[in-house]
């Protein structure tokens, strides 16, 4: 859906009033993050819109892990102010984070490896398991019921990411693209309000990258779900995403649609200039 409804944010309005953009999903305000001397993120403000794929990119160690860090409440910034849905939640630990709708998957792949696939994929469907224990044990009534929708859910996601033929299959067995499609799953599985995804390209050759950004602009326009992901593939960013985030020495340099970005020289100096790709 890349160059629909996108606009430069850096000076406009706010999001929520300006004409045809899309209302602020979650608002990230200065935030400031360091490890002992080192400035990770040096007051970075953005948005991400309901409905958008927003792509954060880089150069390596531009701060981009940390700033997806401190969105799902593994960092705590020392600075700066989080709101999801208008409301403050900088404090909010992972657990707190995850329950609001906030899923993601990781750099390096984070499965239950020795697990299946079914498995990862039901295990991303926890929050939705409430019945009582005694229940559950007894195979009753509403565990049962409970019990058929996740397996249900799961098998949607099976189909949606065409990975029936590998759904008894301890993920760690598995090549690497096929784990990140997995992880995608189980991030999908958590049905969240925002999908964080920490380069689901990496490793990859160029079909799986293909499909990859197949699924992903699929989840956003099929499925409705909001995306922010990290990438170092400009190709790939610039081809799914409707708005990109620049971060360089954890500050945020450029904001604004793929052809903005790619003709912006603040980011053909810092990034696009390097020889990284
Ligand atoms: N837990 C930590 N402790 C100390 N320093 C950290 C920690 N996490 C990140 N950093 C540092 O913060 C900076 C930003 O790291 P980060 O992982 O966010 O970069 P990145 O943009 O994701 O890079 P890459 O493209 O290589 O994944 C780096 O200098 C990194 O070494
Ligand atoms: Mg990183």
């Amino acid at each position: 859906m890349a160059n629909s409804t996108a606009t430069t944010a850096q000076s406009g309005p706010p999001s929520s009033v300006a004409g045809n953009v899309k209302p602020a999903l979650m608002q990230l305000e200065e935030i400031e993050l360091s490890f002992g001397g080192l400035t990770a993120l040096n007051r970075v403000s953005l948005d991400i819109r309901s409905g958008e794929i927003l792509g954060i990119i880089g150069p390596n160690g531009a701060g981009k892990t940390s700033l997806l860090n401190v969105i799902n409440g593994v960092y705590r910034p020392q600075k700066g102010r989080i709101l999801f849905q208008g409301q403050d939640r900088t404090n909010y630990r992972p657990h707190q984070v995850a329950a609001q709708g906030v899923a993601r998957t990781f750099q390096n792949v984070g499965l239950f490896k020795g697990m299946t696939t079914l498995d990862n994929l039901l295990a991303g469907r926890k929050s939705f398991i409430h019945t009582n224990f005694f229940l559950q044990a007894l195979y009753w009534g509403p565990a049962l019921k409970t019990e058929v929708a996740q397996r249900e859910k799961v098998e949607q996601i099976i189909d949606f990411l065409e990975i029936q033929a590998i759904r008894n299959t301890p993920v760690g067995t598995l090549p690497y693209g096929l784990q990140k499609r997995v992880e995608l799953g189980r991030a999908l599985a958590a049905e969240p309000k925002l999908l964080l995804l920490d380069e689901p390209m990496a490793g990859m050759n160029l079909e799986e990258k293909e499909d990859m950004s197949r699924f992903i602009l699929d989840a956003n326009e099929e499925l409705g779900y909001t995306i922010a992901l990290i990438e170092h593939d400009m190709g790939v960013v610039m081809d799914i995403c409707d708005r990109i985030v620049v971060l360089d020495y954890g500050s945020k340099i450029a904001e604004g649609t793929p052809d903005e970005i790619r003709n912006n020289p603040d980011v053909i100096r810092a990034y696009l200039g390097t020889d990284e790709n």
